[in-house]
């Protein structure tokens, strides 16, 4: 049988982890960015989540002739115009903390009453020769008066999730598992492996 071969677009950790769990209980052989070095830095430059996940998988697909995976996502501040959007990993500057970048929000949310928000997750599949497949889904949220919590990662504690009534930080792991856009999107890609593999 001939070997079943997957790149996940990235060079993150976490995002490598979730891609391989799901993808060698498959009979899949999982890489990632880190087993090609010679891969030049993929520019972001779409406009959306789901043009971002396919810019990066396609470039990998295009250059090896492999079945390649990514996922962009990223936070929308309905007050904000729903930014920072596609910039949310570098907006405010890379390195500056996600203590600092979630306080701004707070501050310009001082007297807004529309606190609505969401995570955004795109998930993009490609192989040599087809048209890319994209899931994309999302965690509505609203945004918290406070911080709150210490699990997950980024803007987690300003996340608040009304029907749990907690922000994504105080969530454990499987119970944001089962809210989140990343959640969501990943189950979306799971169901049409199964559909149609
Ligand atoms: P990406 O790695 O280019 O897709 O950037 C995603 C960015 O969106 C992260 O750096 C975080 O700022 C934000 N983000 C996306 N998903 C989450 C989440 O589940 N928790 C916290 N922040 C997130």
């Amino acid at each position: 049988m001939k070997e079943k071969k997957i790149v996940v677009a990235s060079t993150n950790e976490g995002k490598i982890r979730e891609f391989r769990e799901m993808f060698e209980p498959l009979g899949y052989t999982v890489y990632s960015l880190k087993d090609f070095p010679d891969m030049e830095d993929i520019e972001e430059t779409g406009t959306t989540f789901a043009e971002n996940a396919v810019i990066k998988a396609k470039a990998v697909t295009d250059k090896y002739g492999i079945r390649a995976v990514s996922d962009d996502s990223g936070l929308e501040v309905e007050a904000f115009g729903n930014q920072p959007g596609v910039n949310s990993a570098r907006w405010l500057g890379h390195e500056t903390s996600y203590t600092y970048k979630n306080q701004v929000i707070l501050d310009r949310m001082k007297g807004e009453t529309d606190r609505r928000c969401r995570y955004v997750c795109a998930i993009a599949l490609t192989d040599p020769d087809k048209e890319p497949v994209v899931f994309v889904d999302t965690a509505e949220c609203l945004i918290a008066d406070e911080p709150a919590g210490t699990n997950g990662f980024g803007y987690d504690p300003i996340m608040y999730f009304e029907p749990l009534h907690k922000t994504m930080a105080e969530m454990t792991k499987d119970e944001k598992n089962a809210i989140s856009h990343r959640g969501k999107a990943v189950r979306r890609l799971q169901e049409w492996i199964n559909e149609n593999e």
